[in-house]
């Protein structure tokens, strides 16, 4: 069933369990996600974010995401993720999208604030949530170099009383934390500061988001949602996932076909979402 964010947000929050929220960029991510989330009674975000939008058309995968949403036996919300300017969040909502984020963290806090505050306005008319980020979330570049916390100096990392500011001035729905979390493959498990997202949660009072949720040690990922974080994204595990069960397939298979490759990646998208929920307590949740 297509539940909004804040139903899927409040009750991770209450219950400190992180919901997964899995970017999906085909049909067969989709069903694998849902398969996942349904076998294992988890309520779960579908997400689609700008940068993927060249290979993943979000005119296109709105209406799979929201038909399988609505579908669903458990609770799916569908959600924009880093969109990255007032058009783009109201393109989505348009689109039936029943969350988005505005991610204006490259600019000065007071930017910051003014931009997200635009978007908060706008979409709350529509009924519709608004995630933020405050601090730098950083990309890997896929691999390339020496990457991971220690890389990270410490001011970009959210500050504790920016973001009861941000929060103040913005009443966004949910925030975005870098904690030395990274997007993409980690080339070391990153050592995350949980300490801060228990400083930040103390401080607020409003669910809390982890980017970057592939390669996240078990520890890290335990320690983060006990403090206080609710969502947590996950792109890179599943793209990997695939590839894996793909050059496999390949290497076996006698005469390999595109049909039994479609359902490859159904079943390895499964087993990826299947994992991180199992991994963020949000089985047997619905
Ligand atoms: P990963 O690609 O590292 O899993 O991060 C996903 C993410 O944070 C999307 O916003």
């Amino acid at each position: 069933m297509l539940v909004s964010f804040k139903e899927i947000l409040s009750d991770a929050y209450k219950n400190k369990y992180a919901v997964g929220a899995f970017n999906c960029l085909g049909i067969e991510n989709v069903l694998g996600a849902i398969q996942a989330a349904e076998e294992l009674k988890s309520p779960i975000i579908l997400q689609l974010a700008e940068v993927q939008f060249p290979y993943a058309p979000i005119e296109l995968m709105a209406p799979v995401f929201l038909e399988a949403a609505r579908n669903a036996a458990v609770p799916v919300s569908v959600h924009l993720d880093h969109g990255q300017s007032f058009y783009t969040c109201a393109k989505a909502i348009k689109l039936g999208f029943n969350s988005v984020m505005i991610d204006s963290s490259s600019l000065p806090l007071l930017e910051n604030v003014a931009a997200t505050r635009e978007v908060v306005k706008m979409a709350n008319a529509f009924g519709v949530c608004v995630e933020a980020e405050l601090g730098k979330v950083g990309d890997t570049g896929e691999g390339i170099g020496e990457t991971g916390c220690s890389e990270m100096s410490a001011d970009v990392f959210t500050d504790v009383e920016e973001s009861a500011f941000f929060i103040e001035q913005t009443r966004v729905d949910a925030l975005a934390v870098a904690i030395g979390n990274l997007h993409g493959k980690y080339i070391h498990t990153p050592q995350l500061n949980t300490l801060r997202v228990k400083e930040i949660k103390e401080k607020n009072n409003i669910p809390l988001v982890l980017h970057g949720g592939s390669g996240t040690s078990v520890s890290d990922f335990k320690a983060c949602i006990h403090n206080g974080i609710s969502k947590i994204n996950v792109a890179t595990a599943i793209q990997m996932g695939i590839t894996a069960k793909i050059q496999e397939y390949l290497k076996t298979a006698s005469s390999p076909n595109y049909i039994e490759m479609k359902y490859k990646m159904v079943e390895a998208s499964k087993e990826v979402v299947a994992d991180h929920i199992r991994l963020f307590e949000s089985a047997g949740r619905y």
